[in-house]
């Protein structure tokens, strides 16, 4: 299994080798055989023209089977156009039948900014889902500790979602 994490903040990679150490624990527990998982972080500002220039021809790097665009389209927010961009040079570099995973908060406008991305990307887009819910039971606010403490603000525990796969064509 091979994971590219992008973000602009440096400090993701250190997200990345945590994700790996869960996968692997997470398909021991399950009684699965091990899995090489490999994977890199590189650092991109979607906002910046130029990142996103010089990212496009990047090639290979993209040729994934998965694209998961997490909570970044409310973070882009206004300065939509650079990241449009964005989407359309990595959808250029998937393969045809790549999946495209957008999730965001259950608002109206995201939704119509990832049917313009879509759009814009050569994607078909299935219905959009929701999802609404509270963290499970074995993980709790509390297990954040001393961090906690130190940030002074409660930490998020209920999520109010929508997601929508989408294909390139
Ligand atoms: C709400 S967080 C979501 C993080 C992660 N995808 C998740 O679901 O847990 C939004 C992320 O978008 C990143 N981000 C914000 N603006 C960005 C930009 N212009 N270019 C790249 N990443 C950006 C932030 O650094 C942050 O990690």
């Amino acid at each position: 299994m091979n994971f590219l994490l992008v973000d602009r903040i440096n400090e993701w990679a250190d997200t990345w080798r945590a994700a790996r150490t869960q996968i692997q624990t997470r398909l021991q527990k399950r009684g699965k055989p091990p899995l090489l998982i490999s994977g890199d972080f590189i650092q991109v500002d979607v906002n910046s023209a130029s990142d996103v220039r010089n990212f496009g021809n990047w090639g290979t790097v993209f040729t994934q089977d998965l694209y998961i665009l997490c909570y970044l389209i409310s973070e882009i927010f206004d300065d939509i156009g650079n990241l449009e961009e964005f989407t359309r040079l990595v959808a250029r570099q998937a393969p045809v039948g790549a999946k495209f995973l957008f999730v965001e908060r259950r608002e109206s406008q995201w939704e119509d900014k990832i049917k313009d991305l879509a759009a814009n990307s050569g994607m078909a887009l299935e219905e959009f889902r929701y999802s609404q819910g509270n963290m499970d039971a074995d993980e709790q606010m509390s297990d954040l500790g001393e961090i906690l403490d130190d940030v002074g603000r409660k930490s998020r525990v209920t999520w109010d979602a929508l997601y929508c796969v989408g294909t390139k064509q």
